[in-house]
């Protein structure tokens, strides 16, 4: 069994980022908003600021309170939109149930979306074709990359990906669909989850449930994909019951050291996209160009 680690993709990825951004005019700005108190959400934000700072991204954490409302919050993103010099957008989920999540998203500026959530850049990206959008979802772009890194072979094999969810379990499959895999997608109302799962050549699991997949619902030399991260005591927990399902999988990713560090590069790796989209934009726009010329002169 072969351990996918992800921490040692992201550094990889990290140092590419790192270079593309030395060799940027305007150094990209990712605008993080954290709303409420929930230490997860948290530790993510704070994790993201940190990578943000080895590879030279300025990230700037907007703490709200809890109560905050929505009004409140889309006046803070539309300002945001407008900040010449905030390049990206993300808003920490999930957000709290006295707000829409949707009317959030949408709020955001397509060209700082640094999810890929904004309907604009996920319908480009799912119904389209996944280049024509800019950005990737981080999750299930990271998934990807780390089976390619370990030149994991994606057609023709059976990807069974467990979770429903917009952020990862939907556009996992997507990208698991278009490289050629035949994909089944479970969820909270599959009949018999076994049945499905022993069938796979690759797993994706993306549930948040501690154990819920363990060595006998698979078959042996099994990819498995594992993105939970449950918290039990001081410890983290991925979804698989990792004693059992590493004696059957050829490869696993680990929680924590898998998934999570690579969602957070390509999460990176969409702000700098969007950078470089900013810049080319600036490139194009006289009037933009013309005025921050008037700028450097001063
Ligand atoms: N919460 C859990 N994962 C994510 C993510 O990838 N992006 C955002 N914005 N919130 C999250």
């Amino acid at each position: 069994m072969i351990l996918l680690d992800g921490k040692k993709l992201s550094e990889k990825i990290l140092a590419q980022l790192k270079k593309q951004v030395s060799q940027l005019q305007k150094k990209p700005v990712l605008a993080m908003i954290l709303v409420g108190d929930d230490p997860a959400s948290a530790i993510y934000v704070r994790r993201k600021k940190i990578f943000c700072e080895e590879v030279g991204i300025i990230s700037k954490t907007l703490k709200l309170p809890a109560r905050t409302s929505e009004k409140k919050l889309l006046a803070i993103i539309d300002k945001l939109n407008k900040d010449k010099n905030v390049t990206a957008i993300m808003v920490q989920l999930p957000l709290s149930g006295h707000m829409s999540k949707n009317k959030i998203i949408e709020a955001i500026n397509p060209r700082k979306d640094a999810d890929c959530l904004h309907p604009a850049n996920y319908g480009k990206f799912a119904q389209v074709d996944e280049n024509y959008s800019v950005v990737a979802p981080a999750t299930p772009f990271g998934i990807i990359k780390l089976l390619e890194e370990y030149k994991i072979k994606i057609e023709g094999k059976h990807a069974v990906v467990v979770g429903r969810s917009n952020i990862v379990g939907k556009p996992a499959a997507q990208l698991l669909l278009s490289r050629g895999a035949t994909v089944t997608i479970c969820h909270r109302h599959t009949k018999n989850l076994a049945a499905f799962t022993r069938q796979a050549d690759i797993l994706v699991v993306a549930v948040g449930k501690r154990n819920l997949i363990r060595g006998n619902m698979m078959k042996k030399g099994v990819v498995v994909i594992d993105v939970g991260m449950n918290r039990f005591g001081k410890k983290i927990f991925g979804d698989v019951d990792f004693p059992s399902v590493s004696k059957k999988a050829s490869f696993i990713s680990p929680v924590p050291g898998g998934v999570g560090p690579t969602t957070i590069a390509i999460l990176l790796w969409n702000t700098v996209q969007l950078a470089h989209l900013d810049s080319r934009l600036d490139s194009v726009n006289p009037r933009r160009t013309s005025r921050l010329a008037k700028r450097a002169k001063k």
